[in-house]
C-alpha cells in the first residue's frame, strides 16, 4: 500500500500541475457499455455476470466508456473543454504476465472538446512529466506515436468499406502477437483483398515522417497532424521522448486519430501506458460526436521498470515521536502529550501496552523514529518528560511546553 499510495500521489501531483480535475465512476457498470463488435480482446476479457435483477453487468475493464457516458449525461451543462483525470481499479480476464494482471489500477487523463493535436501534446507532456518526476529518463523510456488516419487513408486507397475501419484496426494491432499470415486471413474475412492487406501491412514498417509523407502525400491529414504534434513537442521540450512508429495501432476499437504507447527501450516489458484520440465514441452511445483524447497508465509495468532501474523509493513510515509511559498510571498524561504533539503536526506512535524499556528502544529503532519521549513520575512531578534523540543518542529532561514549542517550530 505504501508503494501504491506513493505512485498515486505522483499521478495526482502531475494531474494537478496540468490543471486537471479528478473524477471517478462506478466499478460495476452495465455490460453493454463495454461490448463493442470489432472483436477487441478487452470485450472478450470482461468480468461479466448477471445480477439479482437479471441485468447483464460487468466490472469495468477500463474507464473511458464510463467517462464518455458521464460527459453525455451532463450534455450542454458541461462547458468544454473538459480536462479530467481518474485513478481507478480495472479488471480484465487476461493471461497474467509480467506487468499484466487480472486486477490493476489505471491513471487516466482525458481532454474533451479540443479537436487539434494541442490536446495530445498536453497529455504526452503530462506522461513525460511523470516519468521525469520518478527519475526515468528518455534513455529508459520512449513514446511511440502514430495516427489511425494512416490506416484510414490506406483503407480508402484500397477501397475497403469504411464500416470495417475499427475491426481492421483491431486485427492489424495483432501483428506482433500472431503471424502475418493469420492477420492476412482475418483481414480477408473482413473483406480486405490480398493486395490491400499486403499494402496495409507493409505500410506498418514505416518509421519516419518523411517516409510516411512519401507514401501518403504532403496533403495527408495524418502527416500534417503528426508533423504539428512533433513540432509542438519540440516547443514544450520533450520531443526526444517521442518516436514515430507506423506499427502502433492499438487494440481498442474507438480510436480515430493519434495513437501512442509508452515503451521501455530495453524492450523487456509490455506497454507502460497507452492512449489516443477517440472523436466518435460519444456518438456510439447515442450522443453528439465530441473531440476527445486521453490515455491510461497502469500501476504494474511502471513498478517493474522502477524496480529494474533501482528507482523504487524506500517509503519508510516517518515517525517523529514515540511516546512511552514508563508506568501505567501515567497513561492519561501520555495521552495528553501525544495529543499536543499531534496537534503540532507531528507523527506520533503511542505505545499502547505495558512494555519494558528495552522493548521500547528496539521498537523505536525498528520504526526509525526520530525521538523517544519517556514519561516517568519523578520527571512528570517536575512538569517534565525525558526526550531521547534516537540518532544522536542524546537525552534531556524538558518541560512539556518546551517540547511542544520545539515540535511546532520543527513543523513550520
Ligand atoms: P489500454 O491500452 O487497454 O487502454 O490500457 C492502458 C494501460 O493500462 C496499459 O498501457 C497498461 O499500463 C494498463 N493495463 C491495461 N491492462 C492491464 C492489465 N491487465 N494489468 C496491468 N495493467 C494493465 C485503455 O484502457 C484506454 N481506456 C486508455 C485511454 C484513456 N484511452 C483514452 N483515454
Amino acid at each position: 500500500m505504501r508503494l501504491r499510495s506513493w505512485l498515486f500521489q505522483q499521478f495526482r501531483e502531475v494531474s494537478r500541475l496540468f490543471a486537471f480535475e479528478e473524477v471517478d465512476f462506478p466499478v460495476l457498470e452495465s455490460e453493454a457499455l463495454f461490448v463493442r463488435k470489432a472483436g477487441e480482446e478487452i470485450t472478450q476479457q470482461l468480468y461479466n455476470f448477471e445480477d439479482k435483477g437479471g441485468r447483464r453487468v460487468s466490472l469495468r475493464p477500463e474507464l473511458t466508456p464510463s467517462l464518455a457516458r458521464l460527459v453525455l449525461q451532463k450534455g450542454k451543462a458541461l462547458p468544454l473543454p473538459v480536462k479530467w483525470f481518474a485513478i481507478g481499479q480495472c479488471w480484465r480476464y487476461e493471461r497474467m504476465t509480467r506487468g499484466r494482471r487480472r486486477e490493476h489500477y489505471q491513471w487516466n487523463m482525458d481532454i474533451l472538446g479540443i479537436p487539434g493535436v494541442e490536446a495530445e501534446v498536453e497529455l504526452l507532456s503530462a506522461i513525460v512529466t511523470f516519468f521525469k518526476k520518478v527519475g526515468i529518463s528518455s534513455n529508459d523510456v520512449g513514446i511511440k506515436i502514430s495516427s489511425r488516419k494512416v490506416l484510414q487513408s490506406l483503407l480508402e486507397r484500397f477501397e475497403v468499406p469504411p464500416g470495417s475501419f475499427a475491426a481492421v484496426c483491431v486485427v492489424v494491432d495483432k501483428v506482433e502477437k500472431i503471424t502475418r499470415k493469420e492477420v492476412e486471413e482475418e483481414l480477408l474475412k473482413l473483406g480486405v483483398l490480398k493486395d490491400a492487406a499486403d499494402g496495409i501491412l507493409n505500410a506498418l514498417s514505416v518509421r519516419s515522417l518523411t517516409e510516411l509523407e512519401g507514401l501518403l502525400g504532403t496533403e495527408s491529414e495524418a502527416v500534417r497532424d503528426l508533423k504539428q504534434l512533433f513540432s509542438l513537442a519540440n516547443g514544450y521540450g520533450f520531443a526526444d521522448w517521442l518516436v514515430f512508429d507506423a506499427s502502433v495501432v492499438r487494440g481498442l476499437a474507438y480510436y480515430t486519430g493519434t495513437v501512442f504507447e509508452g515503451f521501455d527501450k530495453e524492450g523487456k516489458l509490455r506497454a507502460i501506458c497507452g492512449g489516443g484520440r477517440y472523436d466518435r465514441l460519444l456518438s456510439t452511445f447515442g450522443g453528439e460526436d465530441t473531440p476527445a483524447c486521453g490515455f491510461g497508465f497502469g500501476d504494474a509495468v511502471i513498478v517493474e521498470l522502477l524496480k529494474d532501474r533501482g528507482l523504487l523509493p524506500s517509503l519508510q513510515q516517518e515517525i517523529d515521536f514515540i511516546v512511552f509511559p514508563l508506568e501505567e498510571v501515567l497513561r492519561p498524561q501520555a495521552g495528553l502529550v501525544t495529543t499536543k504533539l499531534r496537534e503540532a503536526g507531528c507523527v506520533v506512535e503511542l505505545i499502547l501496552e505495558s512494555k519494558k524499556m528495552k522493548w521500547a528502544f528496539k521498537h523505536a529503532e525498528r520504526l526509525q523514529a526520530k525521538q523517544l519521549v519517556l514519561l516517568g513520575s519523578s520527571e512528570w512531578e517536575r512538569g517534565c518528560v525525558r526526550v531521547k534523540n534516537l540518532s544522536s543518542r542524546e537525552e534531556e529532561d524538558i518541560s512539556i511546553d518546551e517540547l511542544i514549542t520545539k515540535a511546532n517550530t520543527s513543523k513550520e
